[in-house]
């Protein structure tokens, strides 16, 4: 038998980014919840999230965001030979959004498949995409962490309103010359599973007498208190996997789950003051698997991640499912429009 032989390294080629055009300040959400704009500042940093509109579907904000990422990689769509969509809120159970996404990107022979791993699903689509490279099975991996949890919010809930929000992020993962995709630190642990959940299963909702959408529902401090202690631990793994120091950090890019909880993991992690940490949440609320690849995006463009410079992500989320890796930021941003 004849086995595949991949690249020696792989690594991320570029990064792309689809944001809703629809930006909603929290004076918007505070009424339905008995909240306030200071409340939700101090208590998790967002003061605007984006929601996506009927026409900003899954589909159509992962195309966008692969468009870009596509673009920024020099990689021509019909080279892609793997396309991994991350993705709790695509509202059809089957067949896969990735296959549709491949399909309208011109990519119709590559695999295309999703994943849920919840806020975690972009970190672990990572984490394949450089197996498959290095494993020979594919030799560029388009992966997207894709959200629209404003379908799966319910507008109501004091707990998860105001967090949640939409968006899409992709990267091109292939070959690179030198070490670029750090192990990666993943696991996850299913005595919490309930601690973030869809509310009901479909069938029990079919079977109530006045059927609605089964929301999403959060036992947030319990999530936050995981979060704080538990994932700065997952991002110290992942530097000693990759046998980098705090020192030779230069990006601090977690899940955009809670200012309070980067802050937490900043702090456990004893961070140096030149690491410069993602903070897209304040604009772009809780993408879920999309928050990473936002971030990363965010932080490029504004010139605090820049080409060479090594980057932590650490991610964490519903099951609860966490996964974090040490990757290098691939090129310069392209200059402003
Ligand atoms: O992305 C997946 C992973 N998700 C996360 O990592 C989310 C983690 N959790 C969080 O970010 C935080 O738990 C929240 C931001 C959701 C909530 O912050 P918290 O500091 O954990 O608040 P809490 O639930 O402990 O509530 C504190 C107080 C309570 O009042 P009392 O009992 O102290 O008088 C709540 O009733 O805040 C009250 N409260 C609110 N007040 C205004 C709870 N929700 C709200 C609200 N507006 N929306």
């Amino acid at each position: 038998m004849q086995t595949d032989q991949g690249a020696s390294y792989a690594g991320i080629l570029g990064i792309g980014a689809y944001r809703p055009a629809r930006l909603v300040p929290n004076a918007e959400i505070v009424d339905a919840i008995d909240s306030s704009d200071e409340w939700i500042q101090q208590r998790s940093g967002i003061k605007t999230r984006g929601f996506a509109d009927d026409s900003e579907t899954v589909v159509a904000m992962s195309v966008a965001a692969s468009r870009d990422a596509l673009a920024h990689a020099g990689v021509d769509p019909r080279q892609v030979d793997c396309v991994i969509v991350a993705t709790v809120s695509h509202l059809l159970q089957t067949p896969s959004a990735a296959t549709a996404v491949a399909h309208e990107l011109g990519t119709d022979q590559a695999a295309a498949f999703d994943i849920s791993a919840a806020c975690a699903g972009f970190c672990h689509g990572v984490a394949l995409a450089s197996d498959l490279v290095r494993g020979g099975s594919a030799r560029y991996v388009l992966v997207i962490g894709v959200e629209r949890l404003s379908d799966i919010t319910s507008n109501t809930d004091r707990g998860t309103a105001f967090i949640f929000a939409d968006g899409a992020g992709a990267a091109v993962i292939g070959p690179s010359e030198t070490p670029a995709i750090g192990p990666v630190v993943w696991g996850s642990d299913g005595e919490q599973y309930d601690l973030i959940r869809q509310r009901e299963d479909w069938r029990d909702v079919l079977a109530s007498d006045s059927p609605e959408m089964p929301h999403l529902v959060m036992q947030g401090n319990a999530v936050f208190r995981w979060a704080s202690y538990s994932m700065a631990k997952v991002a110290q793994q992942a530097l000693d996997r990759a046998g980098i120091t705090v020192d030779e950090l230069d990006c601090f890019v977690p899940h955009q789950a809670n200012n309070r909880i980067t802050d937490a993991m900043a702090r456990a992690m004893k961070l140096p003051a030149h690491v410069r940490i993602a903070r897209d949440i304040v604009d772009a609320g809780n993408t879920s698997a999309a928050s990473v690849p936002l971030a990363l995006e965010r932080m490029i463009r504004d010139g605090d991640a820049k080409s060479g410079d090594v980057a932590l992500l650490v991610a964490f989320g519903a099951g609860l499912a966490y996964a974090a890796q040490v990757v290098t930021i691939p090129w310069d941003p392209p200059p402003p429009p």
